[in-house]
């Protein structure tokens, strides 16, 4: 049977999914609340992990290893890096890549954090059922499907923006979605990673993120989309 595991760093990002969710049962695991229950008729476990790619691993690895996840979703905020993206528009990832993973001096390629691969693709029909939920739910929301960025820093200066678009390309940066992506494709997990674009990356982003994080129409809307994806997942 389906459990989804879905995954945000901070409080904001998994609340209102939590407040809409059955939530039965509770437990505490390495300083994370994961709490299971039904939301959208469907088994899933809601947890915060805190930001940054070590505690997402942590989180992904224990929501398969102990709470039996078939699925899992890393939901949240993120900055833009591409230039077609404006502050509440919507990314879904195709493909994750960790922009500050570089062992490029040993011979692998810059970002390449299983052999032979630096872009972690997810899974394709979360991607397409990701794409068609939200355009249904939230038809006047821009939504890019593309690569997202991943690192431990929370990108606030053009020069950081700008090295890793000419490194990575990609849609957008944060903190936790390549890792997410690496623990599930090593236990063979379908993943899939959703964000609402809250800033630009750029010397405005902290001031950008504080005022989103209180916005709640995007985050309303947002956490409609994945309670709708998450009732639309098939096994
Ligand atoms: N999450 C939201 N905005 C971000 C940024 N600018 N850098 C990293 N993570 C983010």
């Amino acid at each position: 049977m389906k459990k989804i595991g879905i995954i945000g760093a901070m409080d904001e990002e998994v609340e209102k999914l939590i407040a809409q969710a059955d939530i039965t049962v509770e437990e505490t695991v390495a300083g994370m609340r994961f709490r299971s229950g039904r939301l959208a008729d469907t088994d899933v476990v809601i947890v915060k992990c805190g930001m940054g790619k070590v505690n997402a691993g942590i989180c992904a690895q224990l929501l398969i290893s102990r709470f039996s996840a078939t699925h899992i979703i890393n939901t949240g905020f993120a900055g833009a890096l591409s230039p077609e993206l404006a502050i509440g528009n919507i990314v879904v990832s195709t493909e994750a890549v960790q922009h500050d993973f570089d062992i490029s001096a040993l011979g692998a390629e810059k970002g390449e954090v299983i052999t032979g691969l630096v872009a972690i693709p997810a899974d394709r029909e979360l991607v397409s059922s990701a794409c068609r939920v939200i355009a249904d739910t939230l038809p006047d929301v821009n939504v890019l499907a593309g690569r997202i960025c991943s690192g431990d820093q929370f990108i606030s200066d053009r020069a950081a923006k700008e090295r890793i678009v000419a490194d990575f390309g990609g849609l957008c940066c944060e903190m936790e979605g390549a890792a997410v992506a690496q623990v599930c494709t090593l236990n063979n997990v379908p993943f899939l990673i959703l964000r609402a674009v809250s800033d630009s990356a750029d010397e405005s982003a902290g001031e950008d993120f504080n005022f989103s994080l209180f916005q709640s129409s995007v985050a309303e809307e947002f956490a409609a989309a994945i309670i709708k994806l998450v009732s639309a997942i098939t096994e």
